[in-house]
């Protein structure tokens, strides 16, 4: 029984992985990166070419981008428990150089199909020496793996344009490199959701799904952005800010020395210190205008005060140590918050915020 329970688990988890991005979402963005595309090797190392619009847009575009090669591999989970429908399948992996017979159309014989060994892994030693002869990856990565796909095109210092959650900026492996801008979110996604296509056998019971006329099925994902090391030039286009500083205006943290600007727009276009602001800063973040100095994460450490444990007695009687509070939520002054994040104090309550990135104006920036 806790077998079968662990393969559910496991089935549900690979299963909220298969997110198909569109071709229209794909070209908006790879729109942006024309200049870094000529002439340089392009890998889709979380793809199956039957399925994949990456795929698509790269073989068909092949010549217009001036490709060098597309390298293309697809997964296939070896667990038959998982995917018992893919059980004689085995992982591949596709080399294209380009149209060969003028017909402007990738065809199968100009696509060589190779299997690979294992299960296409993009951990795996020969989807890695693939990812070794790469100039450039793109793709839409498991959100599962999120975290050790970025670290692995890292170690390998690749340029790379890939979809995820926003809230990845938050995530300790992600956001050290938002912060030393070496990783910065791309332009074509600011808000809103977005339509990922999924498999035939997907539940369907959340909100915001579709069925298409061919029966194809659809749902929609919030608050997803690309995330990128290849420059574009509106990421230099300054933030305008028309709000002033006033004290009155603009609470400060009780254990970090920073404002709390709690909308983008109303960044004080005079204030010279530190200001936390929504993650979703980032979406006009230019690194010529601001500064980021940190983040209100309990791991970024920058907290000058932390507070004792609180205890917490429930109406039955049941005492427990309060270890965090949802966000939003208020706590008496004389029962100062258990953990080490930024809380704003408003009368007598701590407020806890969400997640705020902690930066400073640029000096002469304005
Ligand atoms: C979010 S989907 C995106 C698929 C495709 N890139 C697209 O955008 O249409 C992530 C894909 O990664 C595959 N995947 C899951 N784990 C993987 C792994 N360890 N290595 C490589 N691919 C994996 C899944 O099967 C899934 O198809």
């Amino acid at each position: 029984m806790p077998n079968k329970n662990k393969n559910l688990h496991k089935a549900s988890k690979a299963k909220r992985d298969e997110f198909y991005t569109q071709l229209s979402d794909i070209e908006r963005e790879l729109k942006h990166y024309k200049k870094h595309l000529k002439d340089k090797v392009v890998y889709c190392n979380c793809d199956d070419p039957r399925v994949s619009n990456f795929f698509h847009y790269f073989s068909y575009n092949f010549e217009k981008l001036g490709l060098k090669r597309l390298i293309t591999t697809c997964y296939k989970n070896q667990d038959m428990d998982l995917f018992s429908r893919n059980d004689s399948e085995q992982a591949i992996y596709l080399e294209y150089y380009g149209d060969k017979n003028c017909n402007h159309v990738p065809d199968p014989e100009e696509i060589g199909i190779k299997h690979l060994k294992g299960d296409g892994d993009f951990r795996s030693r020969e989807t890695i020496e693939l990812l070794k002869q790469a100039d450039i990856v793109v793709t839409n990565p498991p959100f599962s793996l999120f975290r050790e796909y970025v670290a692995q095109l890292v170690e390998h210092g690749k340029k790379f344009l890939i979809i995820g959650s926003v809230n990845a900026i938050t995530y300790k492996e992600v956001f050290r490199l938002i912060k030393d801008d070496q990783v910065w979110l791309g332009p074509s996604i600011r808000s809103g959701d977005r339509e990922f296509g999924v498999p035939d056998d997907y539940p369907l019971q959340a909100a915001g799904f579709r069925i298409d006329a061919a029966g194809k099925k659809y749902i929609r994902v919030k608050g997803v952005r690309w995330f990128t090391n290849m420059d574009f030039k509106e990421r230099y286009e300054d933030l305008i800010l028309y709000k002033k500083y006033n004290p009155g205006e603009y609470p400060t943290y009780d254990n970090y020395d920073a404002i709390e600007v709690s909308k983008t727009k109303d960044i004080p276009v005079d204030y010279d210190g530190a200001m936390g602001v929504p993650i979703t800063f980032l979406d006009k973040y230019n690194p010529d205008q601001f500064e980021i100095v940190g983040i209100t994460k309990t791991w970024f450490g920058a907290a000058i005060k932390t507070y004792p444990p609180q205890i917490q007695v429930s109406s039955n009687g049941r005492r427990s140590v309060v270890t965090k509070l949802n966000d939003g939520a208020t706590l008496k002054i004389d029962s100062p918050p258990p953990s080490k994040t930024y809380y704003i104090v408003d009368g007598d309550r701590f407020i806890q915020l969400y997640a705020r990135v902690l930066i400073r104006r640029k000096r002469g920036s304005k």
